[in-house]
C-alpha cells in the first residue's frame, strides 16, 4: 500500500518538468492528483502520468490522475481546479505551488518592459502561490489538516549558496524571496490546524526552463552533473513523510539529494 493511499493533491505546472515528476511521484505513492498547466493535452499528459505512476507503484494500487487547463494567475481558473480536486477526490490534502517562470530582467531594461516583466513572473510565481493557497487552506482545514509546499530555489539559501543570485533575474529571484514570507508566516499560522508548509529549493534540475536558458545545448560539465526531477520528486515524499514544518529544503548540484537533519526555527530561512 502506497504510503499516500487515499489522499488527495493539487500540483500546479505538472505537464512537464519538476511538476511532472512531482505529479507522477505522489500517484506512485497512492494520492489522488488533480494538476494543471497552461498546455491543452492535459488530458493526455494525465493519462501518460497515471501509467507511468502505475508502473512504479508495481503490485501496489497508484493514484488517480487528473490534468485541467488553467492559469495560476486566473483566481476562476484556480477555483475550476480546486472544484475539480474536490468533486472527483472529495477533498484536498496536499498542496504543491510548483509553476514557476523565469526571464532575463536586466534592471538596465526599459520601463515598460520592467512593468511587463513584473506582471509576467509575479502573477505566476506569487499571484499564483497566494490565490490558490488562500482556495486550499480551508479545504485543508476541512480535512483535519495537510501540506503545502512551495517550489523555491537555492538562491533563497545563502548560507550555502553565496553569489548564486543571478544578476540579471532580479524579479525571478525576488518572487523565490518573497515565497519565504508566506512560507514562513504560513507555517506558524497554520499550524493549530496540523498544515505543514515548507519549500524545496533547489540548484539546477535538468528540465524544459533550465536547457532553454542554453536553447536546449546547456554546457557539458552543466549537463553531465544537474539533478533530474525525479530525485526532487523523491525528496518531496520523504519531506512529506518527515512530518516537518516551516523549512526551506536545500539540494545542490553535486551534493546528496537529501532531506537532512531538522534545522533550529532560527536556522529555517538560510538553510
Ligand atoms: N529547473 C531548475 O533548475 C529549477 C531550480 C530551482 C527552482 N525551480 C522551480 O521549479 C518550478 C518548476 O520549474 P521547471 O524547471 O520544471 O520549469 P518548466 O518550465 O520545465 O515547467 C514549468 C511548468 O509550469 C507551467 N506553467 C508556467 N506558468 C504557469 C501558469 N501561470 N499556470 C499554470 N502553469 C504554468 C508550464 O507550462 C510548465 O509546464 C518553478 O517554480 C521553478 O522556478 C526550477
Amino acid at each position: 500500500m502506497g504510503t499516500l493511499e487515499g489522499r488527495s493533491a493539487i500540483v500546479t505546472g505538472g505537464a512537464t518538468g519538476l511538476g511532472r515528476a512531482f505529479v507522477q511521484a505522489l500517484a506512485g505513492q497512492g494520492a489522488d492528483v488533480t494538476f494543471c498547466d497552461l498546455v491543452a493535452e492535459t488530458q493526455d499528459i494525465a493519462a501518460e502520468i497515471a501509467s507511468a505512476a502505475q508502473a512504479q507503484a508495481g503490485e501496489g494500487r497508484a493514484g488517480k490522475v487528473q490534468g485541467i487547463v488553467a492559469d495560476v494567475s486566473k483566481l476562476d481558473d484556480l477555483k475550476r481546479l480546486t472544484d475539480a480536486a474536490t468533486s472527483a477526490f472529495s477533498g484536498v490534502d496536499l498542496l504543491v505551488n510548483n509553476a514557476g517562470r523565469w526571464r532575463q530582467t536586466p534592471v538596465t531594461d526599459a520601463y515598460d518592459k520592467a512593468v511587463a516583466d513584473w506582471d509576467y513572473i509575479m502573477d505566476t510565481n506569487l499571484m499564483g502561490v497566494l490565490l490558490l493557497s488562500r482556495l486550499c487552506v480551508p479545504l485543508l482545514i476541512e480535512r483535519g489538516g495537510g501540506d503545502i509546499v512551495n517550489i523555491s530555489t537555492y538562491y533563497v539559501l545563502p548560507a550555502k549558496s553565496p553569489g548564486t543570485n543571478s544578476p540579471d533575474t532580479d524579479l525571478y529571484n525576488a518572487s523565490k524571496w518573497a515565497l519565504n514570507g508566506f512560507t514562513q508566516a504560513w507555517s506558524r499560522s497554520l499550524a493549530d490546524h496540523s498544515i505543514r508548509v515548507n519549500a524545496l529549493c533547489m540548484g539546477a534540475v535538468d528540465t524544459a526552463m533550465l536547457r532553454g536558458l542554453w536553447d536546449g545545448d546547456p554546457p557539458q560539465d552543466l549537463a553531465a552533473t544537474w539533478m533530474q526531477p525525479e530525485q526532487i520528486a523523491t525528496l518531496l515524499l520523504d519531506l512529506l513523510a518527515d512530518g516537518r514544518s516551516g523549512e526551506n529544503i536545500g539540494a545542490w548540484v553535486g551534493e546528496p539529494v537529501q532531506l537532512g537533519p531538522r534545522k533550529p526555527a532560527h536556522r529555517t530561512v538560510t538553510g
